[in-house]
């Protein structure tokens, strides 16, 4: 692996150490606008059950709580300085239980099938180690009728061509792709009976 690109997922892809928390700070910053514009995408209802993957410094959860007041927000990231900034970020509504960030990996969802009503990930499937093991888990605990978002800032490196492909073939229906000149995010459904 390049040095450049090492030093890259340490900071951003798989933050770790000092490095990752600089890149925690950056992308509270740089990558807010886009969460809520993938935020608004998603439709969120205010009694939503809602996961999101790679939730980063957890503004984008920050979000979503005050989007769901009746519902549930739940998080999985890979990395323990991400979850410590976004606990720290949102230590209100995880004192209270209305939130439950965890460490762990999206190919190993540690919740029951059928749990929530919306699922996103922003700028997080183009590190995933294995892109179609996760969705596949992802779907596993959505409910039937759920929909998805897969959100990506223009220099997050994953190609805009791939992603409605990808949820069509892991199984997710009505794959779309909106984008801005910035910003793309494709949204899908879970079918009924998957
Ligand atoms: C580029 S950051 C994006 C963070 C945030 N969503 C944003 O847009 O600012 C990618 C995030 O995905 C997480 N991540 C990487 N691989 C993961 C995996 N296999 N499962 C869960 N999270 C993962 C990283 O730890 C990191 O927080």
């Amino acid at each position: 692996m390049s040095l450049m690109r090492s030093i890259f997922l340490r900071a951003f892809g798989r933050p770790r150490g000092l490095l990752g928390k600089v890149g925690g700070m950056i992308m509270a910053r740089m990558n807010a606008d886009c969460g809520e514009w993938v935020t608004e995408r998603l439709e969120v209802e205010p009694d939503d059950r809602v996961l999101e993957i790679g939730f980063g410094p957890g503004v984008v959860i920050q979000r979503l709580s005050k989007l769901v007041p009746a519902g549930r927000v739940a998080g999985v990231d890979l990395s323990q300085e991400m979850v410590q900034q976004a606990r720290s970020r949102n230590a209100a509504a995880v004192q209270d239980g209305r939130l439950d960030l965890r460490l762990g990996s999206v190919e190993h969802l540690p919740f029951d099938a059928d749990s929530f009503d919306r699922a996103l990930a922003i700028n997080s499937m183009q590190v995933w180690p294995d892109a179609m093991a996760g969705l596949r888990e992802i779907q596993r605990v959505m409910k039937p009728g759920g929909r998805i978002a897969l959100g990506f800032t223009r220099h997050s490196g994953q190609p805009r061509g791939e992603v409605v492909e990808k949820l069509a073939v892991a199984g997710f229906t009505n794959a779309s792709l909106v984008e801005t000149d910035e910003w793309f995010c494709a949204l899908a459904t879970k079918p009924d009976g998957a």
